[in-house]
């Protein structure tokens, strides 16, 4: 029996990410969680005729308590969008204590649930999890994953005029990193099966995939940041770890976690210089197994990514520790 929940459940990613849970026959329980709305959203998906049973709280009469107790897996897309303009650190004066708060909620009410991060910056918001999880007691970093899954869709997406497979989603191509602007690295050299970039169409690719968010930012024009693209990606994500935590073997997903407390991570912690960082990681029945190192043998394009990326994480990573450790 999986229980899945969905923090941020009325949202513009909550409400497609909430129907794609419940239309899955990996999903047993399904409960939404947002501070407005849930009980419509969990209305409307009740009549679809699958398996999930499906429940909406609000924070009043312990709604936070009864949507987590039980939960197998937690997805938090709870906090606020980007506008034009605004980078994702912008977002972390509000997103900071919904994460926080929700993150405390799981260690009472789910600590040993499979928490994926959403909300942004997730490389901030992921630390904060953690944070909270440690002075909880309870955090297992195999159990913590910030969800960077939409910036290998997008690096599928744009390249599939190089990858030449008519389904994108059939090219591996990891991403590793973390998730805003230079921080975000494609290592098109590891792609299998392998494919060739023209080294003229090169800088243009790796920009798009850093930048993609923007794009749509852009495109939707003050009314929020990619929602549909991001339900898919961060249910493709769920699904995986579920899958793996039944039992099947294989599934390695590129996920931003705490290195040192995931088999294999300490190497790629101390080539790196962080702790935080999205690799590809395999996933089994208690979540993250082993981090897989693919840094080795990147070409020298990468390696000036690599270390801009890790310039960049390092601070978003600090402030976020900093923010549960000294409250501001
Ligand atoms: P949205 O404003 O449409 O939805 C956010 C939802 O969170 C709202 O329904 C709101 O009521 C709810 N919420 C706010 N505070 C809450 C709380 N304390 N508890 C529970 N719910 C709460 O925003 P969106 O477009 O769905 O984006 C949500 C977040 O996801 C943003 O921070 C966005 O930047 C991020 N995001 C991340 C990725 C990624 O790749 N990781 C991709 C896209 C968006
Ligand atoms: C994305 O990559 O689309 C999200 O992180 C939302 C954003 O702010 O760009």
């Amino acid at each position: 029996m999986v229980k899945a929940v969905v923090l941020g459940a009325s949202g513009g990613i909550g409400q497609p990410l909430s129907l794609l849970l419940k239309a899955s026959p990996l999903v047993d329980e399904l409960a939404l969680y947002d501070v407005v709305n849930t009980p419509g959203v969990a209305a409307d998906l009740s009549h679809i005729s699958s398996v999930a049973k499906i429940t909406g709280f609000l924070p009043a009469d312990d709604g936070l308590k009864k949507a987590l107790t039980g939960a197998d897996i937690v997805v938090i897309p709870a906090g606020i969008p980007r506008k034009p303009g605004m980078t994702r650190d912008d977002l972390f004066k509000i997103n900071a204590g919904i994460v926080r708060d929700l993150a405390k909620g799981i260690a009472e009410f789910a600590p040993k649930a499979f928490t994926l991060v959403i909300s942004n910056p997730v490389n901030s918001t992921v630390p904060i999890a953690a944070e909270v999880f440690k002075a909880a007691g309870v955090f297992d970093p195999k159990r913590l994953f910030g969800v960077t899954t939409l910036d290998v869709v997008r690096a599928e997406t744009f390249t599939q005029e190089f990858s030449g497979h008519k389904d994108p989603s059939q090219a591996t191509i990891p991403v590793v990193g973390g998730h805003s602007g230079e921080t975000i690295v494609p290592l098109f050299s590891k792609a299998s099966p392998s494919f060739q970039i023209p080294a003229d169409r090169y800088d243009a690719l790796v920009n798009r995939v850093q930048f993609g968010g923007d794009e749509v930012v852009k495109a939707k024009d003050g009314a929020g940041s990619a929602t549909l693209s991001m339900a898919y990606a961060g249910f493709r994500f769920a699904e995986a770890v579920i899958k793996a935590s039944k039992g099947e073997k294989g599934i390695i997903e590129p996920t931003f976690v705490f290195l040192p407390g995931v088999a294999g991570g300490e190497e790629i912690s101390k080539a790196t210089g962080v702790e935080f960082f999205s690799t590809p990681v395999e996933l089994g029945p208690h979540g993250a197994e082993k981090a897989i190192n693919i840094l080795d043998g990147v070409t020298e394009q990468e390696k000036k990514l690599l270390e801009a990326a890790v310039a960049g994480l390092k601070g978003n990573i600090e402030k976020g520790v900093e923010f549960v450790k000294n409250p501001p």
